[in-house]
């Protein structure tokens, strides 16, 4: 918690969003309506079924649906309820296939309790026969029931205490014997002006309204009632009842709430004249890149500076290794990064995903800095490896996009992006404000070692222009669309490209995949003679990216060996890198730039071509198959 003082000015906190989504709560007014609102803004977090719980006369109504939250919303309105508590709950399934019985809220076989659950419950099995043995039953194939039911027991055992309550207490107890992670909002049958929240591994955040209370696995969901949140930590309970609350350990300890003020533009959660927030964030990437930069130049020293390091330049020179950690696009992010590191600042980089870091053990040296990239913050994989480093004593540094997520608060120090928030699911303005944020710091630690005063005045005048160029590049869209339109219909893609660019190809596949469900794979450019060649014939083409004349003729080689084997080629070219005539069948020219900023240029293409080609083949663009915004279970 100490470190948002660091990190940023307090007073004005902004976030952004996590995934699969949580919604509770207790006021005055209809909570269907409030919930239901809530988990629409939630809904790109997990998109497979949802539902509802409220407290009606006395009684918990439960209303499931399959499918995405308007299927939901239609059966609430069928039923309308003059409740003011409730949960809700949009569901990504990891235990049990996508049903109505598997859908939350879960309610327990004594009909007693009911509740939602972000994470996976690990030890379900166990406790489950255990229950079976008590009594209980399931309908369910989800871990969620399990904990329901273990809630439902210690209830049932549980004495009336002095003080306190009986239902939190036996939300207490419950989860003292689970072993895996949890964001929850629970119900009690018998508690008619109470709600129990509790999280661990997955977040959970409180909203402080008007004689209201709400709880969210994401503040997207109570910014339109309350500004004010807390933002609950691993092993704490809330307990509401009526307009209070109280937060405690499962010790029963209490703890001081620390009230934070959001600012947070409802306005750019929304749409606005785009179809797609995946559109709508590609052509927000010049601001998401001026925000990146504004306020960290400092020209008289031609360099870099960030106020949330919280490491001294003393420190900083002490390090002689730096690890990147993270997932996904974020790892591509973290790939150029280290290409950056490397030519600008001569330390030496490492990259590992996340997932691989925390079981692999890896021997580090004792001056290693250790920084992990996650757009949302909340990516269970990169927080257990900034937990794996940070428990072995190593510094934690971290590029996030989400001001108060765990891992901002968790890491020692770190740099936000303030991109704003990123609602489509495939990540755009989030990584190439990473690829921006990634040059500066090259900048920044070059400058700190030998990188010369006009080197680094360069390589400011240069980032300085990249949000312009890409405007440039975006208003080329309908020349993209074009392309886009041709090749539709084939199922198979490689990207190709050397150096900088090998991390672009292995994003540009990714993309491609992600939304249009092409299989797609990046390649080094050169290393596609060495196997990937295979896959090439008129019905794979290749994306190559030529951007950088002292490696264009190698670049043109490999192109070749493509067009020999009848393979069609796309290619994302920088103004000064002309091809012979012919050679490719369709071409993207970006501005000349500097070589440190070129990923950021070329990226914008590919995401482009990427999102013409899913929309064409009339996938959900914003919400996938199979997919979440950031995952936060293993
Ligand atoms: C990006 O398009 C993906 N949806 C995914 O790979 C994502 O980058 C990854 O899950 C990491 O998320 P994070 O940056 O929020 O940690
Ligand atoms: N593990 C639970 C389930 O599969 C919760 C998944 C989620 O976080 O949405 O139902």
């Amino acid at each position: 918690m100490l470190l948002l003082h660091y990190y940023l000015p307090q007073k004005l906190i902004k976030d952004n969003q996590k995934m699969c989504g949580i919604v509770g709560y207790l006021g005055k007014q209809n909570a269907a309506g409030i919930l239901l609102e809530g988990l629409k803004r939630l809904e790109y977090r997990g998109y497979d079924s949802s539902g509802l719980a409220v407290f009606e006369d006395g009684n918990l109504i439960v209303t499931r649906r399959v499918g995405r939250v308007k299927e939901l919303v239609a059966a609430v309105k069928k039923a309308p309820s003059q409740s003011s508590l409730g949960i809700c709950h949009t569901r990504w399934a990891t235990h049990g296939v996508v049903t109505e019985q598997n859908a939350h809220p879960q309610l327990s076989s004594d009909g007693k309790i009911t509740l939602v659950h972000n994470g996976v419950i690990e030890n379900y099995n166990t406790i489950q026969k255990f229950l079976i043995s008590k009594g209980y039953t399931f309908s369910s194939e989800t871990d969620t029931e399990v904990l329901c039911n273990l809630i439902a027991y210690h209830y049932a055992k549980e004495k009336e205490p002095k003080e306190g309550s009986r239902f939190a207490q036996s939300v207490r107890k419950a989860i003292l014997h689970v072993e895996g992670t949890y964001g929850l909002a629970v119900l009690c049958a018998d508690c008619p002006n109470e709600m129990v929240g509790a999280r661990h591994g997955s977040p959970l955040i409180l909203g402080v309204g008007r004689e209201e209370i709400l709880l969210a696995s994401d503040v997207a969901a109570l910014v339109s009632r309350t500004p004010e949140v807390v933002y609950l930590n691993d092993g704490e309970v809330v307990q509401i009842v009526g307009t209070d609350f109280t937060i405690s350990t499962l010790d029963s300890e209490d703890i001081k709430p620390i009230i934070n003020t959001v600012d947070w533009d409802i306005s750019e959660g929304e749409l606005g004249d785009f179809d797609h927030f995946m559109l709508k964030e590609i052509f927000e990437q010049p601001e998401a890149l001026e925000n990146a930069m504004r306020g960290r130049f400092s020209l008289d020293q031609s360099t870099a500076k960030f106020g949330g390091l919280n490491l001294t330049p003393q420190d900083l020179r002490q390090v002689d290794r730096i690890l990147l950690c993270a997932c996904g696009t974020a790892w591509h992010a973290c790939l150029t990064i280290e290409f950056l590191i490397e030519k600008y600042a001569r330390i030496p980089v490492e990259v590992e995903y996340a997932s691989e870091f925390r079981y692999r053990n890896a021997p580090l040296d004792k001056n290693t800095l250790v920084m992990v990239v996650s757009q949302s913050g909340e990516t269970i994989d990169t927080l257990a490896a900034l937990q794996e480093s940070k428990r072995k004593g190593y510094t934690t540094l971290a590029i996030t996009n989400t001001v108060g997520s765990t891992i901002a608060r968790e890491s020692d120090g770190g740099i936000y992006q303030h991109a704003g928030p990123e609602i489509g699911v495939a990540s755009t303005k989030a990584f190439t404000s990473q690829l921006m944020i990634g040059a500066m710091l090259a900048l920044f630690l070059g400058r700190l070692r030998d990188m010369s005063f006009n080197d680094g005045s360069e390589l400011v005048t240069g980032l300085k222009k990249i949000p312009d160029l890409v405007r440039e590049i975006t208003q080329h869209c309908a020349q993209i669309k074009s392309i886009a339109k041709k090749y539709t219909k084939k199922q198979d893609f490689l990207f190709l490209g050397r150096l900088s660019m090998f991390p672009i190809a292995l994003e540009g596949a990714l993309k491609l995949k992600e939304i249009s469900y092409i299989h797609a794979e990046g390649y080094p450019a050169a290393e596609m003679k060495h196997g990937p060649i295979a896959l090439v014939s008129e019905e794979c083409p290749s994306v190559f990216f030529a951007t950088e004349p002292d490696t264009l003729a190698k670049v043109v080689s490999n192109m070749q060996e493509v067009k020999a084997r009848k393979g069609q080629i796309i290619v994302v070219r920088s103004a000064n890198c002309p091809l012979p005539e012919g050679l490719a069948d369709d071409e993207v020219i970006i501005p000349e730039c500097h070589q440190a900023a070129t990923p950021i240029l070329a990226s914008i293409p590919v995401q482009l071509l990427s999102y013409y080609i899913a929309v064409e083949r009339g996938c959900d663009v914003d919400k996938p198959r199979n997919l979440a915004k950031s995952v936060t279970v293993e």
